[in-house]
């Protein structure tokens, strides 16, 4: 061997160990845990409105019909929804809402083991249901005063080492999409509008150390029993809104990646929840779902007037063969095979991976764990 294959293998080996020991080091530290955060609209809200006193709401029967205890918890679902299958595949705690551990004491110690910002009728405008949810705004507003206290208490580098690891799951469009169906916007100009608001938002909380990606896109939004009271059918409209936004934010994913540092990259998984409903909803008598269209709860055609599931109705019977819960929202069992999909699918439902592949992707450490500690 020459001096200089040898020099060179010799780089090599040092680099390995130094690899090694970054990777080994990630994980300790009773702060280097993942944990998860998650943005957005009811899709993913766990009990967020329940703090608001005239949000859009989820506790009451029978929402949580068929939730462990039977507990109405604000989630807008028969069961869990799509955040707490994310929580049970990934295995990080579930996480709190934002206003349930805000200005307590222990709210650093909270804040580390994930939150909740997520907030029904959420828009990425600050202009969609202002009067009903936490907007994105005010969601990424208490998590920047959240991440600011945690430095405070931990330090910068902890923090930052801290959010790497953790995972940013989002899910917005459906409530702008909502709002704008019927209103004769072009889709594209109005998908434009939509990703030119969102990109700052998960700028920045890629600044704070954001890494790992879980985006959601909207759904068929214009086959939900709400959209098929007006014609029957799918809107075809309103799928064509929900089509350009979702493509345009699988474009802003890429985007983020390509401007992120490349020596500290961020990796995301997009789901494509309007193609994974669509191959589902192809094969749903082979599931199981006797009842693909007429919502579980509700009133009006399809149950699916603007009045929602109120307090007290009984549902009905059946929760596992329908593919809807009440106007808007999917049966607990239709989005634990969406999520399922998620996690273990491949192109076109996740791009450019799977949740369970960017979980997978080891999280290197810029700095070994005893200058970590030594900052706090
Ligand atoms: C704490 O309370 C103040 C005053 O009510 C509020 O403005 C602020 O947003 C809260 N901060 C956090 C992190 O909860
Ligand atoms: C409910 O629907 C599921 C799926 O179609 C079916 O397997 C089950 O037998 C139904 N349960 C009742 C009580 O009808
Ligand atoms: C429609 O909703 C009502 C309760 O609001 C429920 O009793 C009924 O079974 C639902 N219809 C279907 C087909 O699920």
């Amino acid at each position: 061997m020459g001096k200089k294959m040898m020099t060179i293998s010799l780089y090599c080996q040092v680099m390995h160990l130094v690899m090694c020991c970054l990777l080994c080091f990630s994980g300790y530290g009773h702060s280097l845990k993942s944990a998860m955060y998650l943005f957005g609209s009811s899709v993913l809200d766990m009990g967020t409105n329940n703090y608001l006193p005239n949000g859009a709401k989820g506790n009451y029967y029978p929402y949580g019909i068929d939730y462990p205890g039977g507990e109405a918890t604000g989630r807008f679902s028969n069961g869990k929804n799509a955040g707490d299958f994310l929580v049970e595949m990934v295995g990080v705690p579930s996480p709190k809402p934002s206003l349930s551990i805000s200005n307590k004491s222990d709210m650093v110690e909270e804040f580390l083991k994930g939150v909740n910002f997520a907030s029904g009728g959420a828009g990425v405008l600050d202009t969609t249901y202002p009067a009903y949810c936490m907007t994105l705004s005010q969601q990424i507003g208490l998590f920047n005063e959240m991440v600011e206290k945690t430095v405070d208490k931990i330090g910068h580098i902890e923090t930052f080492e801290h959010m790497k690891r953790s995972y940013i799951v989002l899910n917005i469009g459906n409530n702008d999409i909502t709002i704008a169906s019927n209103s004769g916007v072009d889709p594209e100009e109005y998908a434009s509008l939509l990703i030119f608001t969102l990109h700052p938002h998960l700028k920045n909380i890629y600044d704070v150390g954001g890494r790992r990606f879980v985006t959601i896109s909207t759904g068929a939004q214009g086959c939900l029993p709400r959209a098929r009271t007006e014609t029957g059918g799918c809107s075809e409209e309103t799928n064509k809104l929900a089509k350009a936004y979702n493509t345009k934010l699988a474009s802003l994913m890429q985007t983020l990646q390509s401007e992120a540092d490349s020596d500290d990259p961020l990796h995301y998984s997009y789901f494509d929840l309007f193609a994974a409903h669509e191959l589902l909803n192809s094969i749903r008598e082979s599931l199981g779902f006797t009842e693909g269209v007429v919502a579980c709860c509700g009133t009006g055609a399809f149950n699916g007037s603007a009045y929602r599931c109120a307090p007290g109705t009984v549902p009905c019977d059946n929760r596992t063969n329908h593919i809807y819960w009440d106007n808007v929202h999917y049966t607990e069992r239709f989005t634990g095979l969406l999520m399922r999909l998620a996690f273990y699918g491949s192109d076109p439902y996740v791009k450019p991976i799977n949740v369970k592949e960017l979980s997978e992707i080891p999280v290197l450490s810029l700095y070994p764990t005893d200058q970590v500690k030594s900052t706090k």
